[in-house]
């Protein structure tokens, strides 16, 4: 089989650290991208420093991709930032802070993944958020930023159309990831996905026949979202 090549931000925690295990299994070689270091070890890992905020850091994470390869068959944009605080209680920065890292970022991820595009193959993957398309009490900052994100991809794939690219948009409700860490207690655990739950979906999409893209997979715990 051909060796395909992947891309995934936000790699060194929760859902992006779970689909580069995935992806691993599955014979990919993944390039994974975080300001932390990314705790896999694997012949077919490439563990890079990226803060997607930054444009020129994104510039020189990529130039690392093309020391191994000319085009990427799978780009996930995953890295993200939560938290939680009302209207009133939010201070810009960190109304900034979630619109760099959550609609910035992955702007600054398709603008320079375009040189590693392959026609009629490249599958874009953006993890965004049922938060996305709902707005949620006590998450304006995050809600902003993921809304924006929607809008993003939206244009995007107008715009790429006539290369052939697939772009498919995961807006998952709440999954039990280190994200929840600094969030208050009152959200039960057990009334969200699992990291596995999100897998069996990112699973489906990354097979799906090539000449299709998922537009917008919502989906959540059976217990409704956490209000
Ligand atoms: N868990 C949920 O309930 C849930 C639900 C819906 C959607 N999502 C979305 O899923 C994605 C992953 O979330 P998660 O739950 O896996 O969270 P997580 O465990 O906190 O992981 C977030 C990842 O993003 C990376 N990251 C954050 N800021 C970054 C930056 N400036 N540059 C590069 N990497 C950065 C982090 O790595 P470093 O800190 O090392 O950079 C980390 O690897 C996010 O986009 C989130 O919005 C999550």
């Amino acid at each position: 089989m051909r060796t395909q090549y992947a891309l995934v931000t936000g790699s060194s925690s929760g859902l992006g650290f779970e689909i580069c295990q995935y992806l691993l299994e599955e014979g990919f070689i993944v390039f994974g991208a975080s300001r932390s270091a990314t705790d896999i070890d694997h012949p077919k890992f490439i563990d890079l420093d990226v803060d997607v905020t930054n444009e020129e850091s994104v510039q020189q994470m990529y130039d690392e991709v093309g020391k191994e390869t000319y085009g990427l068959h799978l780009i996930v944009s995953n890295a993200g930032i939560f938290e939680m605080g009302s209207v009133l209680d939010t201070e810009s920065d960190m109304f900034l802070d979630h619109l760099k890292t959550n609609t910035l970022g992955p702007f600054h991820i398709l603008k320079h993944g375009h040189d590693f595009i392959i026609e009629n193959v490249t599958h874009i993957v953006h993890i965004s958020s049922i938060a996305g398309k709902k707005g949620f009490e006590n998450v304006s900052a995050y809600c902003a930023s993921k809304f924006g994100l929607n809008g993003l991809i939206e244009s995007c794939r107008e715009e790429w159309k006539g290369l052939g690219v697939r772009f498919s948009t995961l807006m998952p409700g709440a999954i039990d990831t280190p994200i929840w860490e600094n969030i208050s207690d009152d959200f039960e655990r057990s009334k969200m996905l699992d990291p596995e739950d999100f897998i069996q979906v990112f699973d489906m999409v990354v097979k799906s026949p090539p000449n299709m893209q998922f537009t917008d997979i919502t989906f959540l715990h059976k217990s409704g979202n956490l209000e």
